[in-house]
C-alpha cells in the first residue's frame, strides 16, 4: 500500500506543510509555557525567608533553634528625634543590650577581643579603629550591618532586636571609637527617619522549640483514660487510645449527646470507636456519653 495511491504529490506536500505548521505552533507554545514563563516567574520570586532565625548572639543555649520564650510585643512608631542622635536614656539602653548581646565577641570596650572572638575568622570588628570596616562607620551603615549581618562571618542579622534597640547600639558602637565616623548621607538619614516614624513593629511570640514539642506531646499523647470497665464504653470503643484522642478533640461532648455523635460519627471506625455506634439510638448516645464522662 502506497501513500501515492491516495494523495497526489502536490496534495502530500500541502499536508506535510500543514503538519509542520501545527508542530511548530505546539513547539513554540511548549517552549514558552514550560521554559520561558516559569523562568520569568521564578526570577521575579523573592528568595524565601529563613525558617529558623539564627541564634542571635545569646550564649548558654546549646541548641541554636532554641531560645528563651518571649511574649509578642507591639512597639508603636518612634519619634525619630529620640533615636537619630544619642541621648542618655538611649545610650543606657544601648549599653545594656551591647553587654548582653555583642560584648561576647566584640569585647566590653569594642576592641574585638571578647571571649567569643577566639577562633573566629574573620575576627569581630575592633570598633576603636577606623580601618577595616566592611559596610561602614556612618549611622546608616552600622544600622544596615545590624539589619542584614555580614555574609560569610559570624556577624549575623540582629533584626529580632527592636529598631530602637538597634539604633541605640549604633550610637554605642560609634561611642567606642573616637575617630570621625563620617556624616550621614541626607537621603539615607531621611529614609531611616521615615522608617521610625512609620508603622510600628510587631515582635512575634517566641516559644522554645523544646517547650513547643513538649506541649504537643502533652496534648496528643495523654488524653484522659477512658472508663473501659463500663459496659457502654467497652462496647462502643475499639481502640482506647485513639478514641481518647478523638474525644479530646471534640469540644463540649460532655454536655451534649449531639456534639458527641457529630464528633464521632464522621470518622468511624478510624477514630477508635466501634462501627456499631453508627446505629445508636438517641437513648444509647445518652448512656454512652454519661458513661464516658464517668457519670
Ligand atoms: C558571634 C560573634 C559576634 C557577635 C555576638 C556580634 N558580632 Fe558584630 N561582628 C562579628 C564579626 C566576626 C564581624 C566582622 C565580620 C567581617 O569582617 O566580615 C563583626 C562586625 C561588626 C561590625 C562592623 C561592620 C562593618 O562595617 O565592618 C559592627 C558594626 C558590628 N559587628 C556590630 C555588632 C553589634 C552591635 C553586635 C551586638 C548586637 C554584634 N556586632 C554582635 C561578630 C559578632
Amino acid at each position: 500500500m502506497k501513500l501515492e495511491q491516495y494523495v497526489s504529490p502536490a496534495e502530500f506536500r500541502r499536508l506535510m506543510s500543514a503538519l509542520a505548521a501545527v508542530a511548530g505552533f505546539i513547539a513554540i507554545n511548549a517552549f514558552f509555557g514550560f521554559l520561558v514563563v516559569p523562568g520569568i516567574r521564578n526570577a521575579n520570586h523573592p528568595a524565601p525567608e529563613a525558617l529558623v532565625a539564627a541564634p542571635q548572639g545569646e550564649t548558654g543555649w546549646l541548641d541554636p533553634t532554641d531560645y528563651p520564650a518571649a511574649a509578642k510585643e507591639f512597639i508603636p512608631p518612634i519619634d525619630p528625634q529620640t533615636v537619630m542622635t544619642p541621648n542618655p536614656a538611649l545610650m543606657e539602653r544601648g549599653r545594656a543590650v551591647y553587654e548582653k548581646t555583642c560584648a561576647t565577641c566584640h569585647g566590653p570596650q569594642g576592641k574585638g577581643d571578647g571571649p567569643g572572638a577566639t577562633g573566629l575568622n574573620p575576627k569581630p570588628r575592633n570598633f576603636a579603629v577606623k580601618e577595616g570596616w566592611k559596610v561602614g562607620t556612618r549611622v546608616e551603615d552600622i544600622y544596615r550591618t545590624l539589619e542584614e549581618g555580614i555574609k560569610g562571618s559570624s556577624m549575623v542579622s540582629y533584626n529580632d532586636l527592636s529598631r530602637r534597640d538597634r539604633m541605640a547600639l549604633v550610637h554605642v558602637v560609634q561611642s567606642l571609637g573616637s575617630f570621625d565616623h563620617g556624616a550621614s548621607d541626607p537621603k539615607a538619614r531621611e529614609a531611616l527617619e521615615k522608617l521610625f516614624a512609620s508603622a510600628g513593629e510587631t515582635i512575634p511570640n517566641r516559644i522554645p522549640v523544646k517547650a513547643a514539642l513538649g506541649r504537643l506531646e502533652g496534648e496528643f499523647l495523654a488524653p484522659p483514660a477512658l472508663p473501659l470497665e463500663r459496659p457502654e464504653v467497652g462496647r462502643a470503643v475499639r481502640d482506647a487510645r485513639r478514641a481518647a484522642q478523638t474525644l479530646a478533640a471534640i469540644p463540649g461532648w460532655k454536655d451534649s449527646d449531639l456534639a458527641l455523635a457529630k464528633g464521632v460519627l464522621p470518622d468511624l471506625p478510624a477514630n477508635g470507636f466501634a462501627p456499631a455506634v453508627a446505629t445508636y439510638s438517641p437513648e444509647e448516645w445518652k448512656q454512652l456519653r454519661s458513661a464516658l464522662a464517668g457519670r
